[in-house]
């Protein structure tokens, strides 16, 4: 039997399959059957400060609180609590809350649109740096920041966040982008799932940052499948966490994600998971560079055969 326990945050997990923040994890029996289905740890939906401050009058966070208190008394794996706040203090604040509540860690989830032009990058990551600090001063649960891909120097600022105090790091999160629709005229919110294409992303960044940040690695976008699995904890991550193809086939869907992880493994004569764990990182390739910019020489080099058009 190939063994997939798997250290995440510092946190034992039985399995390297991760439910996201999404609102199947918002309610107990969605928890329920993501557990049952052999999910190794849950991410409930994020906290936002915006849903405090509308129900300030009377019910603060006390819906939330209950769900993490609900979960924590019905489940094995470890639950993970997550904040999006807009104010610092509400950030530390509800923190705090969370960790009493017997959240087994926090993910921060920076979800934020820079627009205005006044404000430079360096500021942005200057104010995400002092977040996590005082988050980190504030519990003793371990912390993980969900972060955007839309940064300069991911490389620098993950480094940074981990001086900072980040334990993990959960690359990415996937901004849900408003769209035009043409009859009305009007900007329309449009949910669209991801793809298993959008895995190259988070690929690339945890095949390059597997070792070389001191953190535990999640891997976030595009996983849906045994292969994309495999994938990401082949390019380092600790663990894969799934949203989209959660909600598009329910949480039943993991059984089949992780007997085909289990299958592969053995065919490969891999007992543990941890076998395969950044087996392809950056370090670990003949060619480093090919998660870099060489790699886009060798694709131009190589057109038009090396260009897949989508047949499926
Ligand atoms: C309907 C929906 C709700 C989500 N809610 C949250 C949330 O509350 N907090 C959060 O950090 N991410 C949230 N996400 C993002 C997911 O956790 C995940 O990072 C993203 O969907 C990319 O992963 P995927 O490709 O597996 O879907 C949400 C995604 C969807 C589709």
């Amino acid at each position: 039997m190939v063994e997939l326990r798997t250290r995440y945050l510092g946190l034992e997990l039985a399995s390297p399959l991760v439910a996201s923040a999404s609102p199947l994890t918002g309610s107990l029996e969605g928890l329920r059957r993501l557990e049952a289905a052999g999910a190794g740890a849950v991410v409930l939906p994020s906290l936002f400060e915006e849903q405090l401050t509308l129900e300030a009058d009377n019910a603060g966070p006390h819906g939330y609180l209950a769900l993490v208190d609900k979960a924590k008394a019905t489940l094995q794996v470890p639950v993970i609590a997550s904040l999006n706040g807009v104010t610092p203090g509400a950030w530390v604040e509800h923190a705090s809350l969370l960790e009493e509540a017997g959240a087994d860690a926090l993910e921060l989830n920076i979800y934020y649109v820079s627009s205005s032009p006044k404000v430079a990058g360096s500021e942005v990551e200057r104010r995400y740096l002092e977040l996590v600090r005082s988050v980190r001063q504030t519990v003793g649960i371990p912390l993980a920041v969900k972060l955007s891909p839309y940064f300069s120097s991911v490389a620098n600022l993950t480094r940074q966040l981990v001086q900072a105090g980040a334990d993990g790091l959960v690359l990415f999160n996937r901004f849900y982008q408003p769209d035009l629709d043409l009859d009305t005229m009007e900007v329309t919110p449009r949910l669209v799932l991801s793809t298993s294409e959008e895995l190259r992303l988070p690929l690339r960044w945890v095949a390059i940052l597997h070792k070389e940040v001191p953190a535990s690695l999640a891997a976030s976008t595009g996983v849906h499948t045994a292969a994309d699995a495999i994938k990401a904890l082949m390019a380092g991550a600790d663990v894969v966490m799934m949203t989209s193809a959660l909600l598009r086939h329910g949480p039943e869907h993991l059984r089949s994600v992780e007997a085909g992880l289990r299958d592969w493994l053995e065919d490969h004569g891999m007992q543990t998971v941890g076998h395969l764990r950044g087996m392809r990182s950056q370090r670990s390739v003949r060619d480093p560079a090919a998660w870099e910019r060489a790699n886009y020489i060798t694709m131009l080099a190589g057109y038009p055969d090396q260009v897949h058009t989508e047949a499926h």
